[in-house]
């Protein structure tokens, strides 16, 4: 269920990336409570409606009273522009309590984090509670576009500082190196091959951070992944309508160009199933009626079941005018 929070304070991280400090009254804290590198749910204003998004908590749940989220400007993406532009302290804001499984089993574990642009935020949350409650050793490899864009500098630069045996970080610029290969980055983590890896950022950098872990020798069931989600829009993106049955009504929403299935659904308040939101647990899957959908990413569903109409909820886009999906 959506709860309102007051947006206590604005940080301007970058020109491009904003922080919003969230206050959370008492009769809610218990259903605020997070882990190091959960997500909120967050409704925003679109073109067709309300959408629901997504952003990773940067703050830790061990040094901070408040929640933080930290918003990367994507060019042309609504929802992330909105919130740069138009959200000021003092701003409620409708969102839903934290969630996500890219979360350390234990603060004791070393790991190694991978993050790319605005996926330093739940690599954020997971560095400072390791440093402030747990005894594990945090190597952080964080490559970014420029010198401009890189979030949080100072703080890494600060904790580094305070921590020097327990955290190393080694940044990654394209505009000094040219974009991130697998061989040279796996030259650069080679030292923390057997740590817990923990990778996030879009989609591009995951893909060239996955090869580089497996270069590198560290077993797949090792890797844990977060991608984000990207908000441009793609030339097949429509507006369409959709017809859902679900606990034993059958809704009508608009369905806006580019968004997700399960995004929709949560924003016009229904109580649709769902866990990873990243198209690796199957727990939102759904059986499409009528219409066409395309799923972003994909690793639970096969054939079969493509065969029988499941889809997945967290990662459909419409790709026709009228879609119908049943839970059923
Ligand atoms: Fe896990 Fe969709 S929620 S696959």
């Amino acid at each position: 269920m959506y709860h309102r929070l007051r947006v206590a304070d604005v940080i301007e991280e970058t020109p491009d990336a904003h922080s919003l400090v969230l206050s959370v009254p008492p009769e809610l804290a218990t259903e605020f409570a997070y882990r190091p590198g959960q997500y909120l749910t967050l409704r925003v204003p679109h073109s067709q409606g309300i959408v629901a998004r997504c952003y990773s908590l940067s703050s830790s749940p061990y040094t901070e009273t408040d929640l933080k989220i930290t918003v990367k400007r994507v060019p042309g993406g609504p929802a992330s522009n909105w919130i740069c532009d138009d959200i000021r302290a003092g701003a409620s804001l409708e969102l839903l309590p934290p969630a996500g499984s890219f979360t350390p089993d234990s603060l004791d574990d070393d790991l190694l984090l991978l993050a790319g642009g605005s996926g330093i935020t739940p690599a954020m949350s997971i560095i400072k509670s390791v440093l402030a409650a747990g005894r594990g050793r945090v190597a952080l490899l964080y490559a970014n576009r420029d010198q401009n864009s890189v979030i949080f500098a100072a703080e890494l630069a600060a904790l580094s500082e305070q921590h020097p045996d327990r955290l190393s970080v080694t940044h990654w610029l394209d505009s000094e190196r040219g974009t991130p290969d697998p061989a040279t980055l796996a030259a650069l983590i080679s030292a923390y091959a057997g740590q817990e890896a923990y990778v996030c950022g879009p989609v591009p950098f995951v893909v060239v951070a996955h090869d580089t872990l497996q270069r590198a020798g560290v077993p797949t069931d090792r890797i844990r992944v977060e991608r984000f989600e990207v908000e441009e829009r793609s030339a097949d993106d429509r507006d369409a309508t959709l017809e859902v049955e679900l606990d034993g009504q059958t809704h009508r929403l608009p369905w806006p160009a580019g968004a997700r299935l399960l995004d929709v659904l949560i924003a016009a308040g229904l109580n649709a199933p769902f866990s990873c939101r990243q198209g690796h647990c199957g727990a939102c899957a759904c059986r499409l009626l009528d219409g066409q959908v395309d799923l972003v990413h994909n690793e639970i569903l096969e054939e079969e079941d493509f065969a029988e109409s499941y889809i997945l909820a967290c990662q459909a886009v419409a790709r026709s005018d009228e879609v119908s999906v049943t839970y059923y």
